[in-house]
């Protein structure tokens, strides 16, 4: 019985939200605009993908070591774009989602040691066709809930047919820890039947591990500056 009053409800909200008038307007009107500008966005982050990589080749060589574990890259689905674009009460329109929506386009990048995502956010933003537009540490200052990572927001040229267009991309760096984290501390947080108390018990847990986590980050940081120290000798 409640699931079906629950289906109704969805049904409504789909109706009424996503199959609204307006944005199956927008929809229509702008289906190539739009394909055209989620391609742009692929395009940005194969470029930024392409950039760490290439970092990461170049240590490999130089160094004998990978500071990237692992680089993930995601593309905001239409809907998440819509949803934010409602919630921020920002016009519906593709330049509107261009210039207020800096996530479209995700590269996460997962190191093990903290000195390298400063050394690799560093290296990205030497880069003279890469410009800033911000910048967010939550590794100095780590969020209420314990998140840490950098965030980078840039701005990056695709190079087309006839044009050159720049795009925007939002870089996250973060340790194998701090990834380990924020991925149960994602599922604890959508997570929609877990009773208030427990998952207010559960959050307040979370806190605690990132604390755990970035001690044990600085630590095995100061074990491997050691060992690099005992190289040099
Ligand atoms: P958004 O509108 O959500 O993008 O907020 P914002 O523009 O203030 O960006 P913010 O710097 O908060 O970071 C956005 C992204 O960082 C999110 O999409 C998540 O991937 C990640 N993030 C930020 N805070 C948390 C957190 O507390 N927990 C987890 N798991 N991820 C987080
Ligand atoms: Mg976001």
């Amino acid at each position: 019985m409640e699931n079906r009053i629950w289906e109704q409800l969805q049904t409504k909200f789909v109706r009424e939200s996503i199959l609204s008038d307006s944005f199956l307007d927008f929809m229509q009107e702008n289906k190539l605009p739009v394909d055209t500008m989620m391609a742009y966005y692929r395009c940005a982050i194969m470029e930024v993908e392409t950039k760490f990589k290439v970092l990461n080749e170049q240590f490999s060589l130089r160094y004998d070591r990978n500071p990237i574990e692992s680089i993930k890259t995601r593309i905001k689905s239409m809907e998440s774009i819509m949803k934010k674009v409602r919630n921020k009460n920002l016009p519906l329109s593709l330049s509107s989602i261009e210039e207020n929506i800096r996530d479209v386009a995700g590269v996460r990048v997962v190191c093990s040691f903290l000195d390298d995502i400063y050394m690799l956010a560093d290296c990205l933003l030497q880069q003279d066709d890469i410009t800033l537009l911000e910048r967010k540490d939550y590794i100095q200052n780590p969020k209420e809930s314990g998140y840490r990572s950098l965030h980078l927001i840039v701005e990056v040229p695709i190079f087309l047919q006839n044009e050159k267009r720049n795009m925007k991309v939002e870089v996250q760096l973060r340790t194998i820890a701090m990834d380990f984290w924020a991925s149960l501390e994602h599922k604890l947080r959508y997570k929609k039947n877990i009773p208030e108390e427990e998952a207010e018990l559960l959050a307040k847990e979370m806190v605690e591990c990132a604390k755990t986590s970035a001690a044990l980050d600085s630590r095995m940081q100061d074990i491997k500056n050691r060992i690099v120290m005992g190289e040099e000798d």
